[in-house]
């Protein structure tokens, strides 16, 4: 029986009328049906926003927030109704607190630029964690190096989980000013405790900033529940377009906080010799934005939910459960990241071959995972690997997938000598 049809899967979630719903699952890449693992760097599209974005283009696009004519106003009901998605999606208090940006990187840079700016200065620290993404760790020393603020890191143990002793020694103080820390981890899958480290930042006065682009295709987010203060996310790894995210953050902070970039959109009035600003979140975007993307967006996120959040947590928990009890049966396999709360991420390197012959071996059996350090430096010196092989998996996944890697891998084995 292959593990497909096993009872594990819930009677409820149909994976094989979910991956009908995108297309370029039924392609085969050197001959062979693909396998998608590497969801994690960007997740594949489903018809509905490929549906929905065209639609925009063939019917009512035009540009939004500047027309009086009949598309402009059609055109930015459907933009504002996309704001109103993410808002509902992330359990948002008001769809003003959601600011567009280009993706994940540009929320956490626009935070560090503005919200930053205007309230950090010399002996303050900002604090973020060992597992971050490239995205969390510079925009916060570019802030330093203009500032004189301190970045201290918090350490994580050899499962890959965050040392609480050693936040709570970090916030001892009281000098933190703000925490910015993953979700999910991208590269190793450790789930952070976000609420209990929010908790502990706002008992001494710290904001807490969390990036979602791991979390938010995987699991419900409840930003009014985990009581952070700024929440961020990409567009393109919640199987939505590239080129949009969104910056979730508390209207009392958006605010106070000064704009981001100046141009058309966000301005109330300009002369030579000052301008004026709109209120949040208009005030952050300036220029044309991304409207047939934040549209996309919207209908992706509409797609999860009408898949329902907790059955792709169950789902995708899962297969990527399998997965690492699989691979942890390959000789020569060491998985990286064992905590105990962990999202559909296996890393993992073989003591026969560099992760980068790994990727490109198993491409060979139409199998795509990501091999590199995967935008996480300090994560690979920290397990002392230079690289990882990195199966990432989302809704549409399934075990026989996995049982297609372990197939490829075995063939790694095979050209490397075991
Ligand atoms: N941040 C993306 C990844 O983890 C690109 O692969």
């Amino acid at each position: 029986m292959s593990p497909d049809s096993t009872p594990t899967l819930r009677p409820n979630y149909d994976v094989l009328a979910i991956r009908r719903d995108f297309p370029i699952l039924a392609r085969e890449v050197f001959g062979k049906p693909l396998v998608y693992l590497d969801t994690g760097a960007s997740a594949q599209k489903p018809r509905q926003v490929i549906r929905a974005m065209t639609e925009v283009m063939e019917e009512t696009y035009s540009n939004v927030h500047r027309g009086v004519h009949f598309l402009s106003q059609a055109c930015t009901d459907q933009f504002e109704a996309a704001r109103e998605t993410v808002a509902r999606f992330i359990n948002a208090p008001e769809a003003d607190e959601i600011v567009w940006t280009r993706g994940a990187t540009e929320a956490l840079n626009l935070v560090a630029a503005t919200w930053g700016r205007a309230n950090v200065g010399p002996g303050d620290r900002i604090v973020i964690s060992t597992l971050e993404h490239h995205s969390n760790i510079v925009p916060w020393q570019f802030l330093r190096d203009e500032t004189g603020a301190e970045l201290a890191v918090i350490p994580v143990d050899d499962a890959g989980e965050v040392d609480l002793d050693a936040y709570a020694a970090l916030l001892g103080d009281g000098r933190t000013k703000l925490v910015s820390v993953t979700h999910v981890s991208n590269s190793i899958g450790t789930v952070l405790p976000i609420r209990e480290m929010a908790r502990m930042a706002h008992e001494k006065g710290a904001l807490f900033m969390v990036d979602g682009c791991q979390a938010a295709p995987h699991m419900a987010v409840d930003v009014q529940e985990l009581d952070v203060d700024f929440y961020c996310f990409s567009g393109h790894k919640t199987y939505g377009p590239t080129g949009i995210g969104a910056l979730w953050g508390r209207k009392a902070l958006l605010d106070t906080m000064p704009p981001y970039q100046g141009g058309g959109e966000m301005i109330a009035h300009v002369t030579f010799e000052k301008s004026t600003f709109k209120a949040a979140p208009h005030k952050f975007e300036a220029g044309t934005p991304a409207i047939v993307e934040a549209v996309g967006l919207g209908a992706a996120l509409d797609y999860i939910e009408a898949v329902g959040r907790d059955a792709i947590l169950a789902h995708e928990t899962d297969v990527a459960e399998y997965a690492r009890e699989r691979l942890a049966a390959v000789p020569g396999v060491r998985i990286v990241g064992h905590a105990r709360e962990r999202g559909a991420i296996v890393s993992f390197t073989m003591d026969q071959a560099h992760p980068h012959d790994i990727g490109t071996i198993i491409d060979r059996a139409g199998v795509a995972v990501r091999a590199g350090h995967h935008c996480a430096f300090p994560v690979m010196e920290r397990f002392d690997v230079g690289a990882t092989a990195r199966a990432s998996f989302g809704l549409y996944n399934m075990k026989s997938e996995v049982d297609r890697l372990v197939e490829a891998l075995d063939e790694v084995a095979e050209i490397f000598g075991r």
